[in-house]
């Protein structure tokens, strides 16, 4: 097939371009990084997005570039509607017929209050962050092709180990301060983005699938629960990582458990999950490997 992907710079994107790429016949998007094979486009641009929808002619287009800091998206919602939403709306104008979108959603799309998620939940976002992606399933949906699948917070190894979200900031906060305070209010369900990879190739290849699906690890945890985890997994001390009961003032309200339930996903059979211990040493070994 001949695939798209947006934001194929980016945390999941990359690894979603390195499954695939073997298989299909793939044209890589990103934007202000440079990585061979990559092309640069600035989504927000419709005509430049149109005219290479023209000439690329995908059968599917994976679109995972986002605006996905909602402390950024709550101060600039204007600018989070350029990208988040506006890009959707080009691709259902100058897609061909017979193409189809993956969108990448969020768990952010839920309030908070009634976990688990089933996939035909009532969506109530809590944040510009949520409000932008439920627009973009809103404008993807009216193409009943279209697949949305929403993740929660991704964990993996990015390019470098600095660059591997919550697991290195994790490790470094621990390494640079052993008396440290992590949230324990929100619960949090980090998920491999190898599986979530795994999951839109899976989906990519079931000519029936549309609609909502859900991909998410089962276990949930406060980041100071994960945080005592990860320094067990590695062996730290976790002595003075203490849990902090009441949540920093930030500009987005996050929602305290949106928990996704993976029904869908399941039902089709796909029930992949890497264990949060062995994510955390893969990122580890990402530092090792640079050390030596
Ligand atoms: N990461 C998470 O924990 C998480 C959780 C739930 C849902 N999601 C969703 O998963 C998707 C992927 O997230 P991610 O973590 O991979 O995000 P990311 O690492 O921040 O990557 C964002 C991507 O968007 C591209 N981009 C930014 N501005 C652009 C523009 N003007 N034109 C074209 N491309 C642009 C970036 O390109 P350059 O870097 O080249 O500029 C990058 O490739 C998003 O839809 C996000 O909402 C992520």
């Amino acid at each position: 097939m001949r695939v798209l992907i947006t934001g194929a710079s980016g945390y999941l994107g990359r690894e979603v371009w390195n499954q695939l790429r073997a298989d299909h016949t793939v044209t890589a998007l990103g934007f202000s990084q440079s990585l061979p094979g990559l092309q640069s486009v600035d989504l927000r641009d419709a005509d430049a997005l149109g005219t290479l929808v023209k000439v690329v002619q995908p059968d599917i287009v994976v679109h995972c570039a986002a605006y996905r800091d909602p402390d950024f998206c709550e101060a600039h919602p204007d600018e989070t509607y350029r990208l988040n939403v506006a890009p959707v709306e080009t691709f259902m104008q100058t897609l061909p017929a017979a193409s189809r979108l993956i969108y990448i959603s969020t768990d952010y799309v839920f309030d908070g209050n009634e976990p688990p998620y089933a996939e035909d939940a009532a969506r109530r976002p809590i944040n510009e962050y949520g409000r932008t992606k439920r627009a973009a399933e809103d404008v993807a949906r009216a193409r009943s092709t279209s697949i949305v699948l929403r993740v929660p917070l991704l964990v993996g190894c990015g390019l470098t180990f600095e660059e591997s979200g919550f697991i290195a900031k994790a490790v470094q906060a621990i390494e640079d301060h052993p008396e440290s305070e992590w949230d324990h209010v929100i619960q949090r369900y980090p998920t491999a983005i190898t599986d979530v990879a795994a999951a839109i190739r899976f989906l990519l290849e079931q000519q029936d699938a549309a609609g909502p699906y859900h991909f998410s690890q089962r276990e949930g945890g406060t980041q100071y629960e994960w945080v005592c985890r990860l320094a067990a997994i590695l062996g730290y001390p976790t002595d003075g990582i203490q849990p902090a009961h009441t949540l920093t003032q930030r500009p987005a309200t996050r929602p305290w458990n949106s928990q996704l339930a993976n029904h869908r996903l399941a039902a089709l059979g796909f029930k992949r999950h890497t264990p949060f211990a062995s994510v955390a040493r893969d990122v580890l070994a990402l530092r090792s490997a640079r050390s030596e």
